[in-house]
């Protein structure tokens, strides 16, 4: 059975077929997966604009479903099915997804098959890897999202933590746009960093000890927090720039004004935030696998796409005996192939779409 899966969740425009294997340890085959991205539109902004996300989406959605079933040599009668993001994400983004969806499942006589995100970038580390050992604690990181959750059975994703305030990819991007370094600001500070001295500045991390006012039934002392880090590496800015007496910020259009750092000093500045960024997702994970006796580890998202965090989840595992898992660099941001994943478990669940199916910025899992 073969499904189509379509991704517009945020910034691109992605459809994929996706291919069952037969073979229970390793369910699925990638047989097409085309991603448009939009960061180019995006990144005279510093960051996603909504209204320009979605209008690109409607120009680009029908190419890259036809190129996505001409590469995989699929015509629309051989699919079994659809999968589509329903959320969460920016709705009119989403809207344009679903939409098409919705008409090519009714044109076509297929099913429809609604998935969240999240369980999107989960499903990612078994279209990699395999099943993994169950129970298994996987953290979800990107520019919107950091979350972790218990997988006790295939396809049952229950949330332990997740970050009070900012994403980590959100974190990122904030930081490299204070430095004037462009968007999306994660391959960038990663590539940077490794040139730097990670203990050069001094940052603090954060420790949440008490529940979370907003989400009484999460237990608060595995939750992420991170605007306090953005806030204390604005502050070492600010700071030097007084020093120096001159001032970074911004122009009246949003455009960086040139930064008064050395590329020394920027690349000690990426690397000391990069450390406590690590540190605190990896401190976070393992916790929580202690506790739930996880068998494995996954990270997903686009931040699981950064070079430190996948060298020190491979060290700690090792140490500690944790299989830990990944999906590759081109898995690990936003793609189809996980959304048809995804969809085909939830398929083989049994849990179809309706017919009204409508799209929801704010889904939960
Ligand atoms: O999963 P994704 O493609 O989109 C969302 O659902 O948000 O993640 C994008 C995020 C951005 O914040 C970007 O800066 C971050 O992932 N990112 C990275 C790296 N590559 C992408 N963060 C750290 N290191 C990287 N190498
Ligand atoms: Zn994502």
């Amino acid at each position: 059975m073969r499904i189509l899966g379509i991704e517009t969740s945020c910034d691109e425009t992605s459809a994929s077929v996706v291919e069952e294997t037969g073979d229970a340890a390793r369910p699925w085959a990638i047989r097409s997966n085309i991603v448009a991205s939009q960061i180019q539109i995006h990144r005279e902004w510093g960051g996603v604009v909504p209204e320009l996300a979605s209008r690109q989406h409607i120009r680009d959605i029908c190419g890259v479903v036809e190129r996505a079933l001409d590469d995989a040599h699929t015509a629309w009668p051989d699919l079994g099915a659809i999968a589509v993001t329903q959320g969460p994400g920016l709705v009119g983004s989403l809207l344009i997804g679903v939409a098409f969806a919705k008409a090519a499942a009714a044109t076509a006589g297929l099913p429809l098959v609604a998935v969240h995100h999240l369980a999107g970038h989960i499903e990612s580390l078994v279209l990699q890897n395999g099943e993994l050992p169950l129970p298994a604690v996987v953290l979800v990181v990107s520019g919107g999202h950091t979350s972790l959750y218990l997988v006790e059975k295939p396809g049952r994703y229950e949330l332990l933590s997740r970050t009070r305030d900012d994403a980590a990819g959100e974190a990122y991007d904030k930081v490299a746009k204070l430095l004037g370094l462009g968007y999306p600001g994660g391959p960038v500070i990663d590539r940077l960093a490794r040139a730097g001295n990670d203990r050069a500045v001094a940052l603090p991390t954060t420790r949440l000890t008490h529940a979370d006012r907003n989400a009484p039934e999460l237990k608060g002392d595995l939750d992420f927090s991170f605007s306090g880090l953005k806030t204390a590496v604005l502050r070492h800015v600010r700071a030097r720039e007084a020093e120096k007496g001159v001032g970074t910020g911004f122009t009246k259009n949003e455009k960086p004004l040139p930064t008064p750092f050395s590329e020394s000093e920027i690349a000690d500045i990426c690397a000391s935030f990069q450390r406590v960024v690590v540190t605190a997702l990896l401190d976070r994970l393992f916790d929580a696998a202690r506790r739930y006796q996880a068998k494995s580890i996954g990270i997903a998202g686009g931040v699981s796409a950064n070079s430190r965090l996948r060298a020190e989840l491979a060290d700690r595992g090792q140490r500690r005996e944790m299989p830990t898992f990944l999906p590759s660099l081109q898995l690990s941001t936003d793609n189809a192939a996980m959304i048809a994943a995804a969809g085909l478990r939830k398929l083989r669940a049994g849990i179809l779409a309706p017919a009204d199916l409508n799209a929801d910025a704010a889904l939960a899992l």
